[in-house]
């Protein structure tokens, strides 16, 4: 155990509610950080006490400012430091020298432009002093809960249910303007900047127990100690609704978040899935994130899959229910029903149907008897309203409809989301029914796009499976056989010693072999049962069948006499003086369904999962799917149904179903390798060849660490 482990960290919650700060650069001169920084805490009503650092002395918003931190009495629970990068290693010193808990590190200049070193040893300096550090190259911390504002942006936050936590420091304080102008009130803001030692784990870890938040906003860009990471975004969201802006989602943009953040951004669709795993809503756009926390924050959630729109225009009618579509809310399509809840407010030129059409020769009283309808029918579960500016209806009296259906909606506990389009009227009549926290939108989509968060939250609390299933492995012969495979230099293990590990995992492998010469390949042939297949065995070729160094469909002892001496010339001739370590002769598998199953420790997310089409053609094919290894075998069947090939296995075309549970198998044992196994970085079995009953690994490949 190092000095660092040894040590009690601090409790985290002291960086969100201390009774202690002191900020080290803090200036008279307005304009300068420091200077906004010691504004912001006193004129956000912390009620703490502040301590001003600069050599100069003086007074700084009334407060005697101090000389240096060691000659603050008593404790301080958080520091910010706002001196330039050239002195900021000095400040850190004298913070964690006089036993400062948590120190922010506004200053900017350390890993994001290459001084990685510099970070790691200012920071590694206050680790092992104990104390916790945030940043470097932050804007600060906002908590409502303690009145404190350590951020140095303009203006005051308004405190409300939303937790933010954001790598961009940039867009972290757009962020703060925009929820201003949203009329969403925030109960923390983090800069998360380089983070070179707190992370969004442990700030999640805050913001799980925090009664405020009722909501939390994550933008990140690249992910740090992605186990821990996982773990807790899992347990919070079990909690809370958590929303994640991930970017980095193309190729280029990974590249920008790289050089960005000085962290490489993983494959998105590994990402994307893994954060579906652990139940975060995955936004794509800075409004839909707000929208969606906004709505998840106070908004009921749907207890069924059966949704009714009710508007006034046939246009906006179909727009919705492409939106629909695209968001995932189910439509409730019986007739019988719809025809009766909906006949009385509905003209006979509308329509009862699933968008229902009241049309616009509706008022205010029509949109009331049609809201009532799902409201309190028992086979509906929710509603999206939309509203197309008529001459008929007046305006005026839209805010009223509004709030009068929104309120039978809450006391239903029911959800709803509103779409009103129109003009200057309607758009005011927007704007004071969102201050008042209605989901109210003018856009068709923003209102689906919504009540799909809520049924994406919906189903995840439905499928919610936070078991994780093991299978038995033979730890103590894995662990051998990679000590031999270092013990000879290499970092890849050859097909025998691979097939070792599949054996002390309990995977089904082909009958096989190694022989070393035409008699021995004959009798070993002869003993695993014909047809057999002959493959080279040499660590100097990597590519057997490129090097002739592959014969298949071997029916006899001739044959295979004849196939050895065969691919003996081959190799012979591909590569002069490759070491041949003699043939293995492997039972000829029959015929299934072809997988690829695969594992690895990801530089980002931790260890990960995948199952896909297996073949030559997995490439091309790309139907692959991947999960967090922490997995359940439920997950894991639910990974393996979400591949494009899975009817190929449930019995298309007639076919007899296959043994999916067994593919199940494979993937749990995979995946307990990867997390038992340290020195195994990936793993790979392509094909797994699936049978009614039972799978055979045919083909596996393992890297190790050197
Ligand atoms: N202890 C305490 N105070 C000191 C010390 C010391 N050892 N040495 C100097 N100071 C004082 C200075 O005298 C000065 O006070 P003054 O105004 O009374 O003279 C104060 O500390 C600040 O020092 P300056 O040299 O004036 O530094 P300045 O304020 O110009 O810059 C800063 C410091 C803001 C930390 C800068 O180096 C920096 O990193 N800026 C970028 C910050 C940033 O953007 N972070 C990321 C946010 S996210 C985003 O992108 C928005």
């Amino acid at each position: 155990m190092s000095n660092s482990d040894a040590r009690k960290k601090p409790d985290i919650r002291l960086l969100f509610e201390p009774k202690t700060v002191a900020v080290i650069g803090a200036s008279a001169q307005p304009g300068k950080i420091g200077y906004s920084i010691c504004r912001n805490i006193k004129e956000g009503g912390y009620q703490g006490k502040l301590y001003p650092v600069n050599p100069k002395g003086g007074t700084i918003f009334g407060e005697k400012v101090f000389t240096s931190v060691a000659d603050i009495p008593g404790e301080i629970d958080v520091a910010s430091v706002t001196v330039p990068a050239n002195l900021a290693f000095e400040a850190v010193k004298a913070c964690a020298d006089k036993g400062v808990k948590h120190i922010q590190v506004i200053t900017s200049g350390f890993a994001e432009i290459g001084e990685a070193d510099l970070e790691n040893e200012m920071v590694q300096y206050a680790i092992d002093r104990g104390c916790r550090v945030l940043g470097p190259n932050i804007f600060g911390l906002f908590s409502a809960s303690a009145r404190f504002n350590s951020t140095f942006s303009a203006g005051t936050i308004p405190s409300g249910a939303v937790g933010i936590l954001t790598q961009s420091g940039a867009l972290g304080i757009a962020m703060i303007g925009k929820c201003a102008l949203e009329n969403i009130g925030l109960s923390a803001i983090v800069s998360m900047g380089n983070k070179a030692d707190i992370d969004e784990a442990d700030c999640l870890e805050y913001l799980i127990q925090q009664d405020l938040t009722k909501a939390i906003l994550l933008y990140i860009e690249g992910i740090k100690g992605g186990d821990r990471f996982l773990q807790t975004l899992r347990a919070a969201t079990k909690v809370k609704p958590v929303v994640v802006l991930k970017s980095g989602r193309s190729k280029r943009g990974a590249m920008a978040a790289a050089s960005h953040t000085g962290s490489l951004a993983g494959t998105d669709e590994i990402c994307d899935a893994i954060l579906r795993q652990c139940g975060a809503l995955r936004a794509e756009t800075l409004q839909d994130a707000f929208n969606w926390c906004k709505c998840l924050k106070d908004a009921p959630l749907p207890k069924g899959e059966r949704c009714v729109i009710v508007t006034n225009g046939g246009g906006v009618g179909v727009m919705a229910t492409d939106a629909c579509e695209k968001y995932g809310v189910e439509l409730y399509d019986d007739q019988k029903v719809l025809a009766q809840a909906f006949d009385e407010a509905t003209p006979d030129f509308g329509s009862t149907k699933n968008p229902v059409d009241i049309t616009g020769a509706a008022g205010a009283k029509d949109y009331d008897l049609a809201l009532a309808a799902p409201a309190k029918c028992p086979t509906m579960d929710s509603a999206i309203a939309l509203y197309c500016e008529t001459a008929v209806f007046n305006a005026d009296n839209l805010v009223e409809m509004v709030r009068g259906t929104y309120k039978t909606y809450q006391a239903a506990g029911k959800p709803i989301t509103y779409a009103l389009v129109g003009g200057k009227t309607v758009a005011q009549a927007a704007e004071v029914l969102k201050e008042e926290q209605i989901p109210v939108y003018t856009e068709v989509y923003d209102a689906v796009s919504n009540m799909g968060a809520l049924y994406t939250r919906y189903r995840m609390a439905q499928l919610r499976d936070d078991k994780i299933d093991e299978a038995r492995i033979d730890l103590g012969a894995i662990e051998k056989t990679i000590d031999a495979v270092l013990a000879d230099g290499r970092s890849f293990l050859l097909a025998n010693e691979g097939q070792a590990v599949m054996r002390a995992a309990g995977v089904t492998i082909p009958g096989a072999k190694i022989a070393k010469s035409a008699d021995e390949c004959a009798k070993a042939a002869e003993a695993i049962g014909f047809p057999v297949v002959m493959k080279v065995v040499s660590r100097d070729i990597l590519h057997k069948s490129d090097a002739g160094g592959v014969v298949l469909n071997l029916k006899s002892a001739g044959e295979v006499r004849e196939a050895y001496e065969r691919i003996m010339n081959n190799c012979r001739a591909y590569k002069k003086d490759a070491v041949i370590d003699g043939i293995e002769v492997v039972e000829m598998v029959k015929p299934g369904v072809d997988l690829i199953v695969g594992a690895r420790k990801d530089g980002q997310m931790g260890p990960i999962i995948m199952v896909g089409m297996g073949g030559i053609y997995v490439e091309v094919m790309k139907d692959v799917a991947f999960r967090s290894a922490n997995l359940s075998r439920g997950e894991a069947q639910r990974m393996l149904q979400s591949i494009r090939c899975y009817p190929m296995l449930a019995g298309a075309r007639g076919q007899k179903p296959k043994d999916t549970a067994s593919v199940v198998d494979h993937i749990i044992k995979l995946a307990t390798i990867i997390k038992r196994v340290p020195r195994i970085t990936d793993i790979e079995i392509n094909p797994v060849v699936v049978y009614e009953q039972g799978c055979k690994a045919v083909d596996v490949r393992i890297l190790i660490k050197k």
